[in-house]
């Protein structure tokens, strides 16, 4: 698909937001790098906001520094989810239920990338598309129902990454046990990611539901994104070429915003950075390779997905 421009010359930017005060967000991995500064401007604009994240020392401090930023009436808080566990997104999915009326958005941001050698989760899959793909997608399952009734959206953040690596679902060694490399099993996540987004599209469209599904990525952005998990090489060619190649974690959230509060986006769109390969620059919509629409991996990918989260939707 082309590229188009969407917005003026300078692209979306924040200063398009209005107040959202009486809106609530939910964003996966908001201790760090887009998550968090997705979470400030939020905030800023008087939003409500539920981190789900996986480490709770992190996330007292990321609140920590946000109420001294915005004030102690901040609503801002967290609850516990590691998204390599399923019977944590459960529990996360659970409380959410418990305790949140209105899901204005769900931005499924955190994720972990380039892991240098082969991890499996204890539910035993590829960690990366376990984090990154599974728990999300059972997540999302379990609050589609909330954000239905909510008239609100679900926000997928993909990567470049997705046209990259095999440019498939690997249905015969999903967990990479013949060969393994970082950036294949990277790529994979993050394809299923956006796979599942834009089917979910249609089946929301078939069964006549309201709930929007938007797609973005943050470019190339300056973030704690392979700190943990990619080996020392990448990490130490990340952190030199990053200073030269890559925009602020801060522009890096621009995208989720936008496709979280924006009226007027498009489905089966690719919304991020417009420069430069789509790395950095105004925030607009980019090119979508045809894999990320390919049906047929779609609708096995979907098949695959229900049965290795014991999730069934309900359209
Ligand atoms: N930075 C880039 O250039 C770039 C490029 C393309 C796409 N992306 C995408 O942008 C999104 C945001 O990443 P980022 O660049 O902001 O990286 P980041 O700073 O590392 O943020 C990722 C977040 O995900 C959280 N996370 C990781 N594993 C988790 C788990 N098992 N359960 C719950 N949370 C988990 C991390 O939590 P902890 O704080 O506990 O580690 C962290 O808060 C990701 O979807 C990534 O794939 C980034």
């Amino acid at each position: 698909m082309t590229q188009t421009n969407t917005f003026d010359p300078q692209g979306w930017t924040p200063e398009r937001l209005g107040s959202l005060m009486g809106k609530t967000y939910l964003i996966t991995g908001a201790n760090s790098g887009a998550g968090f500064q997705a979470t400030r401007t939020l905030l800023s604009k008087g939003a409500k906001v539920i981190m789900l994240n996986r480490n709770t020392q992190k996330s007292i401090l990321a609140i920590t520094n946000l109420k001294q930023e915005f004030g102690d009436k901040a609503e801002v808080s967290f609850i516990s989810m590691d998204l390599a566990i399923l019977d944590s997104v459960r529990e996360a999915a659970t409380q959410v239920l418990d305790t949140t009326k209105q899901i204005d958005a769900l931005i499924c941001n955190g994720a972990i990338a380039q892991v240098a050698k082969q991890e499996i989760t204890q539910d035993g899959f590829e960690s990366q598309l376990g984090v990154n793909h599974f728990g999300h997608f059972l997540l999302c399952g379990m609050l589609f129902d909330r954000i239905e009734t909510s008239q609100g959206r679900i926000v997928v953040v993909g990567s470049n990454a997705y046209k990259m690596g095999l440019k498939k679902i690997q249905f015969n060694d999903l967990n990479f046990d013949q060969k393994y490399t970082a950036w294949d099993s990277y790529a994979q996540s993050k394809l299923a990611q956006m796979m599942f987004a834009y089917q979910l599209q249609d089946r929301i469209k078939a069964a006549g539901k309201n709930t929007k599904v938007f797609v973005c990525h943050p470019g190339a952005s300056r973030t704690n994104l392979l700190m943990d998990t990619a080996s020392t090489f990448n990490k130490v060619l990340w952190s030199l070429l990053s200073r030269i190649i890559a925009q602020s974690a801060q522009k890096g959230a621009w995208p989720e915003v936008m496709c979280a509060t924006q009226d007027g986006l498009a489905q089966k769109r690719l919304y991020g950075p417009t420069k430069r390969a789509d790395t950095v620059g105004p925030v607009g919509e980019c090119s979508l390779d045809n894999v990320a629409l390919n049906q047929d991996m779609a609708n096995q990918l979907w098949a695959l997905s229900e049965e290795k989260t014991a999730l069934t939707w309900s359209f």
